[in-house]
């Protein structure tokens, strides 16, 4: 294991990130923001989040575990904003750099690269469930941001214990602790929701679909791929059974 807490997590975020964006080179371009969205199910979702960050023009935004980027480049192409990424998967950095040439660096969420109050708002979407270490995540993103700036979440969550077999790596926590983690890192909840992971355009849909096809065309004899595929159906399955639920949050970081 290198940076992540398992190898599973490391074929489906780091080696099917390159594969990701090996496909949409071979599609088109259109096909980049569905499929690096994957992590973050929705565009209502990402809609929601946005609305609620108040995200204009001019803001210095990060993008923390960005992934393959589709969402710092659904911000960039509806909001005008050039978000910052972060994320610890070499492969995945270098496929958000050339699928939406953002701005990205290797970085796990616990020890940014980044200057006190560095960013007008923050947005970490689909990590904090795959990191034991919250509550150094949390403090890292207080850090970088100004005061009173504001952080976004999605994060899965589960209130009761999960039936196996579960996701190799991953650290559910409950609604309960996540609040408890957010206002320990001094953050002020403002608003939260419950996503519908569905809820996005069907050609939206149809899109990241063709990426998952081409991807499993090109490489689904190989282990990282049945690896990959074996986690997030695992996920899938707890999101569908209702023992998962995806939580979305805006919380403000201390004003000065
Ligand atoms: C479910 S994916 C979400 C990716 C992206 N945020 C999205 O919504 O499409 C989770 C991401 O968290 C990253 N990750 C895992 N542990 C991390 C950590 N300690 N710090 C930052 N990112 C981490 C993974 O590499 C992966 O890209």
């Amino acid at each position: 294991m290198t940076e992540l807490e398992s190898e599973a997590m490391e074929a489906e975020f780091g080696t099917v990130a390159g594969w990701t964006e090996e496909a949409v080179r071979v599609l088109g371009p259109e096909f980049a923001i569905p499929a690096g969205c994957r992590g973050s199910g929705s565009e209502g979702g990402l809609r929601w989040l946005a609305d609620r960050l108040r995200i204009d023009g001019g803001m210095r935004l990060l993008d923390d575990g960005s992934g393959v980027g589709g969402p710092a480049g659904w911000l960039a192409a509806e909001r005008g904003v050039r978000p910052v990424c972060a994320e610890p998967m070499e492969e995945a950095v270098r496929a958000g750099r050339h699928l939406f040439g953002l701005p990205s660096v290797v970085a796990v969420s616990q020890q940014l690269p980044f200057a006190d109050g560095s960013f007008d708002a923050a947005w970490c979407l689909g990590v904090l469930c795959t990191t034991s270490d919250k509550a150094g995540a949390l403090a890292e993103l207080r850090r970088v941001l100004r005061p009173g700036g504001r952080l976004g979440l999605l994060v899965f969550v589960a209130d009761r214990p999960l039936p196996p077999p579960l996701p190799q790596g991953n650290d559910f926590p409950s609604e309960a602790e996540l609040r408890q983690l957010l206002s320990g890192a001094g953050f002020r909840l403002e608003a939260t929701a419950d996503a519908d992971l569905g809820d996005s355009p069907e050609e939206w849909r149809e899109r990241a679909d063709a990426v998952d096809a081409e991807v499993a065309r090109r490489h689904g004899d190989e282990p990282a791929f049945q690896q990959a595929q074996e986690q997030s159906g695992r996920v899938g399955r707890l999101l569908s059974d209702g023992a998962l639920r995806a939580w979305l949050g805006v919380a403000a970081a201390p004003g000065r």
